[in-house]
């Protein structure tokens, strides 16, 4: 059964006789079938776009374009539209030969309204799947609009992404917690994105790089002449976000006196400028980020514990990029393609070498180092930083083989420094130029 939201499929009729035309229309509309009928190709061709909801039933011969050629122009601009055609005698060589184009059937006058209406049933129902499918498709790329921002197959991502999803349709305040580069700005508007609140404004404050005079007025705004130097009215940042969703980056540094004020807004949705006592209603949902454990903090006496506590009501954990490594290989993919393009560079061949370099190492900078790392691998100058600056203790390699990719990693680096000129190379390395040149052909640097 179809979805009864869904709007009916119609039948576009195409019969410039007014008899078979008329016939077709009063056979159909007694079955509830929706019906249009136009006399000639023309006509027909002007009410058929892509996506057309409903099939057409037209008629081979025709006063100026004939059926055979509309059924090849819509071919053409919709592969699946199922075009029924209707044949007179001595048409039927034609009409094998519009089923080779592509024609859904083909139904000989005289014909009675049974059969026609069972030929156009079958057409409907193989429209209505088509049209379903290219619906379910695109609903999917929208959730993979989702997958291709935060990227990572990992089971850790995979639940990340899953409750973003659960979240977006909820109300509640979220927590994110995660290292540094780990993506918790980028999740924080994923989520913003993916929820009713995505009309209004996504507004961001870094409560750690606000001096502590200003924080106040930037979050909640002032009156005229609140303070020295406070000339027109502002508009804080809670009340910009109003509608939208409010980002609290790096909540941990945010100052006592702030957290204080900021517990009422949380707990009452409303604020008082500086300098006013009338309170403003607000309509926002806070995402805080922090990279410290937030709850430790609070037990220290670092943190108001009941603003932890409201803040607490969904946690977002963003786990570290060394405990989902499988995802390193399509975020570095994904970040060399960016990259290529950014700068105009050829996208770098695969290297097995580089990869397991890649795997191996520990990012302390997660996603964002990541990110980096294949900036500069696309623009040649990944040799000498990190992973790429020494042996890994994770490589777990024989000596001779940790200092052989040492020394490749040093002349590599030496060699892009000096533009490849061999003997500044040589000197900078404080070896024979013989040396260094049998050394390059090693290591097949040249
Ligand atoms: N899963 C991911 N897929 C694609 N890009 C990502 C992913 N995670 C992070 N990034 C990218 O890595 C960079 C750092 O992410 P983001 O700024 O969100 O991290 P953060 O946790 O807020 O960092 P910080 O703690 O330093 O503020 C951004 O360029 C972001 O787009
Ligand atoms: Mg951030």
């Amino acid at each position: 059964m179809s979805d009864p939201a869904a709007p009916a499929l119609k039948v576009l009729i195409v019969e410039d006789d007014p008899n078979v035309s008329l016939g077709c229309q009063q056979a159909l509309e007694l079955e509830d079938i929706p019906t249009e009928a136009v006399d000639s190709a023309e006509k027909a061709r002007r009410l058929v776009a892509e996506g057309f909801p409903g099939i057409v039933v037209t008629d081979i011969r025709l006063p100026g374009m004939d059926g055979m050629a509309l059924l090849a122009e819509l071919l053409a601009s919709d592969p699946d539209l199922p075009v029924v055609l209707m044949t007179g005698h001595g048409d039927v060589a034609m009409a094998v030969q519009a089923m080779k184009m592509g024609a859904h059937d083909f139904i000989e006058k005289p014909f009675s309204p049974d059969y026609l209406v069972e030929v156009v049933r079958r057409a409907l129902d193989k429209r209505r799947l088509t049209l379903e499918v290219r619906d379910l498709r695109a609903r999917l790329q929208n959730r993979d609009s989702i997958e291709a921002r935060l990227v990572g197959g990992s089971p850790q991502m995979t639940r990340v992404r899953r409750l973003i999803g659960d979240l977006a349709s909820s109300a509640a305040d979220v927590l994110i917690h995660g290292e540094t580069g780990s993506g918790k700005e980028l999740a924080a508007r994923c989520l913003h994105d993916a929820s009713l609140r995505r009309g209004g404004n996504f507004v961001a404050i870094n409560c750690g790089g606000l001096p502590e005079s200003l924080i106040d007025s930037e979050i909640f705004g002032h009156e005229a002449g609140a303070f020295t130097g406070a000339g027109k009215r502002r508009i804080g940042k809670v009340e910009h976000a109003s509608g939208g969703t409010l980002f609290l980056d790096e909540i941990e540094s945010m100052p006592m006196p702030v957290q204080i004020k900021f517990l009422r807004v949380l707990q009452e949705r409303t604020l008082e400028r500086l300098g006013s006592n009338t309170p403003v209603h607000v309509d926002c949902r806070v995402i805080a980020a922090t990279k410290v454990d937030l709850r430790e903090l609070a037990d220290r006496g670092k943190f108001r514990a009941d603003l932890y506590y409201r803040l607490n009501v969904a946690n977002l954990p963003l786990p570290p990029l060394r405990d989902r490594r499988e995802d390193i290989p399509l975020l570095f993919e994904q970040f060399t393609l960016q990259a290529a393009a950014r700068h105009g560079r050829p996208v770098p061949p695969p290297d097995a070498e580089r990869m397991r370099r890649l795997m191996a190492y520990d990012w302390p900078g997660n996603v964002r180092e990541l990110h980096n790392v294949a900036d500069r691998c696309v623009l040649g100058i990944e040799q000498g930083f990190p992973p790429f600056a020494t042996a890994h203790p994770a490589a777990n390699r024989p000596l001779a083989q940790t200092v052989e990719a040492f020394e490749r990693a040093l002349i590599a680096d030496t060699l892009r420094r000096t533009d490849h000129s061999l003997a500044r190379a040589a000197e900078e390395l404080q070896v024979a130029k013989t040396t260094l040149h049998d050394k390059i052909r090693k290591y097949d640097l040249s």
